[in-house]
This record gives structure tokens, sequence and C-alpha cells, in this order.
């Protein structure tokens, strides 16, 4: 089925916060969700297809040139389809239009998968954050240039 990307709605945020729920060890509660969409507008974005939603991203723009990945997720069935890429690309594609120069993230250390998407789309680590996540559980900070297009496919 095809999958489009465009911007949440209201009504998707029960389906977002399962999402989210199946995603996360520590979710974002639903009313952070609600108030993501309400302050970042068409950054908060959705892939779905005719039935589902299969996937969420929120973007925003820090300090007028840096686009901040505040989170991504993909539901589990509809994993390992590009979803993650695509929303992520789609972003990227956002914060270029807002003028940012920079994309940047903050990954758990121990989550090989998106450090996988993250690195296959050019991000560099540029640092630590320790027990970001909780004690023990650090965060690297990935950074991408939007305007060098290095991606890797
Ligand atoms: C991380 C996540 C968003 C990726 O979404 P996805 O739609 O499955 O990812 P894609 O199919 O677009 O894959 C993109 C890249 O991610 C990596 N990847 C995806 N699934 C992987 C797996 N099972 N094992 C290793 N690498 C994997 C690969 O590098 C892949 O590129 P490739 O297919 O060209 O090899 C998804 O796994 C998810 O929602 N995880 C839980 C939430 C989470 O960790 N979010 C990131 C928070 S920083």
């Amino acid at each position: 089925m095809e999958i489009k990307i465009n911007k949440a709605k209201q009504e998707d945020l029960e389906e977002i916060y399962n999402i989210e729920l199946q995603s996360f060890s520590t979710p974002y509660p639903y009313m952070l969700l609600r108030s993501l969409m309400i302050l970042f507008g068409e950054l908060f974005i959705v892939a779905r297809d005719e039935e589902n939603i299969a996937g969420y991203a929120i973007g925003a723009i820090r300090h007028r040139y840096m686009g901040h990945v505040i989170s991504i997720a993909v539901k589990p069935e509809y994993r390992n389809r590009g979803i993650g890429k695509s929303l992520l690309r789609t972003l990227e594609t956002y914060f270029r239009s807002m003028n940012a120069l920079y994309s940047y993230l903050e990954v758990d250390t121990s989550n090989s998968i998106a450090l996988n998407l993250y690195r296959k789309a050019s991000y560099l680590v540029m640092g630590t954050h320790k027990d970001y996540y909780g004690k023990g559980k650090h965060a690297f900070v990935m950074i991408k240039n939007l305007h060098h297009n290095l991606d890797l496919e």
C-alpha cells in the first residue's frame, strides 16, 4: 500500500500515542505529544497508508538555524520498509525550507537500529550526553550539515 507523509492532525493523536507506547521504554505522555503538536505544527508529521498511521516524526527549529529531530517512531509491523528514512528526509526538507543549516538529534547509545538509520543519512556523532535518558543511559548527539548532501544512498 502506498505510504503518504503529511502534517499530523489532532485526531491522529490516539494512534500516534499507541506507536509511542510500542516504541519507547519511557514513552512521551499523551499530553506532551498533544502539546508538541500544538507547538510545532507542520513539523509534526505522520506517515500513513489507507488504513493506519505507520509512523510519525517531530521536529523543531532552534536558534533559527538548527533543525532538531525530537522524535521518530515507526509502528512495529511497518518497520524495515524505508518509512523511518522517509520521515527523516521529510523533516530535513522542511528544515531546509525554513533556512536551517544543520539538523541534529539525540539518540540512545545502545539503539543500534536508530544509529544505523542516522549514520546512513550522514549524521555524525559530535558528542555524548551522559545519563540523558536516566542513570547509565547515555545519548549521542548527532549532527548533519543540511547543505552538503552526503547521504550514503
Ligand atoms: C528507528 C526506526 C524509526 C527505524 O524505522 P524503519 O522504518 O524501520 O527504518 P527504515 O526501514 O527506514 O530503515 C532505515 C535504516 O535503518 C536501519 N535499520 C532499520 N531496521 C534495522 C534493523 N532491524 N537492524 C539494523 N538496522 C536497521 C538500516 O540502516 C536502514 O537502512 P537500510 O534499509 O538501507 O539498511 C524504528 O526502528 C523505530 O521506530 N524504532 C523504535 C523507536 C526509535 O528507536 N526511534 C529512534 C529514536 S532516536
